[in-house]
């Protein structure tokens, strides 16, 4: 934990025991560096992460005093309950309607989890797009034939030392996203008819493509705070034959959690235990709140049985659709895939990320996003408990921007998706993130999109929820 986390758990202990109380006054930034013998600017930073989790505020020429206490938030959802067996998936025209609620500029996007669009360097990603082109004029108009462009895998490589992982550039192949990567992993390792274990609730785009290649799912309980339940795992596994996972251990979508290291090596464990390669989908892995970026699953892994999925969809920009894998001992056959499936990826893209990382300037944008993400989630979540009623529970994400919120058991989400839309909002039904009805009374909401400008939105979807939940 970077220091200056120490300092604030020290200050939030100190809150929550009594000895600061609301409208108190809390030691100054100097006397407080001298008591903790710890630098000015690590007090500096403590405070400011305080104030951004509004435990603190600055008065001015004042001092930091303690914020009044929020009304409760409401508590985080359970362990999630799916079926048990194998289940085939039923296609969601539902699906399609709601990625293409996305080009409709008038609805307040609380559906697809894509990244706030004026979050988006575009004038920069367009700076490099243009650099890139003209340093390289020849490679981009060409094919980069799989593995992809050099320089990108050389960045990814370099990036992912901070998740655990020593990659080389040639363990790369370049996508066209996550969601390619995905899909190629899957053809490398199952067949029409094989078994994928997930846990649920699953991002819903995964469950439309495990059905399109004819396999089948078993849905493991998840817990929205430690990720997949590793016993109800392990009996899922002796009961079943299964061929292959795929998890979201980092910022799950839609659950939000973020493993630990010591549960991630005994998923990893216990996948081996049964010879079941893993596909790992780490799209959230930089979104951290905090400053410690989570490690990867595959940096536990000796053996090539994790097939390390990424992009840069969430963090840089969705259309660009530049993403990867680090396919592990599955680098010849997934490389194959990729080449008979479209042949390449897009070369300018590649180039103009390549250009951005090299530039240095990613840590610096992440920097930025992950904050202004950390507020909205937590803010989005407070209106959420505010206008919501009682008997509502919503997840409390370390990273990335999805909400999970868990409805009193009698309201359909789908109801509330087509009354919802018809008010201009658009939000993820639970129904389409899994093959099971648990999760109808659920909704996943993108908290990307949230600003008092939207506050309206969570009051009228609160309203409507309360209307649904006292009509029967
Ligand atoms: C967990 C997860 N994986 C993959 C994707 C799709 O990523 P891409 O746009 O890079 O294909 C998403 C998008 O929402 C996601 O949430």
């Amino acid at each position: 934990m970077p220091l200056y986390e120490t300092v604030a758990s020290k200050i939030v202990d100190l809150v929550e025991r009594g000895t600061f109380n609301p409208g108190e006054r809390v030691p100054s930034i100097r006397s407080l560096s001298q008591q903790f013998k710890v630098s000015v600017n690590t007090v500096k930073t403590a405070y400011a992460f305080l104030e951004d989790r509004r435990v603190i505020a600055a008065r001015p020429q004042s001092g930091y005093y303690v914020c009044p206490r929020l009304p409760e938030p409401p508590r985080e959802p359970e362990i999630t309950t799916p079926g048990f067996d194998p289940a085939i998936i039923t296609s969601s025209d539902l699906v399609l309607r709601i990625m293409g609620d996305v080009m409709a500029p008038d609805l307040v996007q609380f559906g697809a989890a894509i990244p706030d669009p004026s979050l988006v360097p575009t004038a920069k990603l367009n700076r490099m797009l243009s650099s890139g082109i003209r340093r390289f004029p020849q490679e981009s108009t060409a094919y980069a034939m799989p593995p992809g462009n050099i320089r990108l895998r050389t960045q990814i490589a370099k990036q992912m030392i901070k998740a655990g992982c020593t990659l080389h550039p040639d363990d790369i192949i370049i996508t066209n996203g996550a969601s390619e990567a995905v899909f190629l992993a899957l053809r490398a390792l199952c067949k029409p008819g094989d078994t994928l274990v997930i846990g649920a609730p699953l991002y819903f785009t995964f469950l439309q493509l495990i059905q399109n290649l004819g396999l089948k799912v078993l849905e493991v309980p998840m817990s929205p705070t430690q990720g997949i339940n590793l016993e109800a795992l392990e009996t899922a596994l002796d009961r079943h034959r299964v061929q292959a996972c795929l998890m979201i251990p980092n910022f799950n979508n839609p659950l939000g959690f973020c493993m630990d290291d010591d549960r991630k090596k005994r998923l990893l464990g216990l996948m081996k235990r049964h010879s079941i390669p893993m596909i790992e989908d780490d799209i959230n892995g930089d979104l951290s709140f905090s400053d410690t970026r989570p490690s990867v699953i595959k940096a536990f892994d000796k053996e090539g049985e994790v097939l390390l999925c990424s992009s840069f969809s969430k963090t840089l920009a969705p259309g660009y659709r530049v993403g990867w894998i680090a396919p592990g001992r599955y680098y010849d056959n997934v490389r194959r895939q990729k080449l008979v499936t479209n042949i390449a990826t897009p070369t300018p893209p590649q180039l103009a990320v390549a250009e951005f990382l090299v530039s240095g300037g990613y840590e610096r944008h992440l920097r930025s996003i992950r904050k202004i993400y950390g507020k909205r989630i937590l803010q989005m979540a407070d209106a959420v408990g505010h206008y919501f009623p009682a008997g509502t529970r919503v997840t409390r994400p370390g990273g990335g921007f999805a909400l999970w919120v868990e409805m009193p058991e009698n309201v359909d989400s789908i109801a509330l998706y087509s009354q919802a839309l018809k008010k201009g909002i658009t939000v993820a039904p639970g129904k389409i993130f899994s093959t099971t009805d648990h999760f109808n009374h659920c909704i996943r909401l993108n908290a990307a999109f949230w600003s008092e400008k939207n506050r309206w939105a969570v009051k009228t979807l609160g309203q409507l929820v309360s209307r649904l939940s006292s009509n029967r």
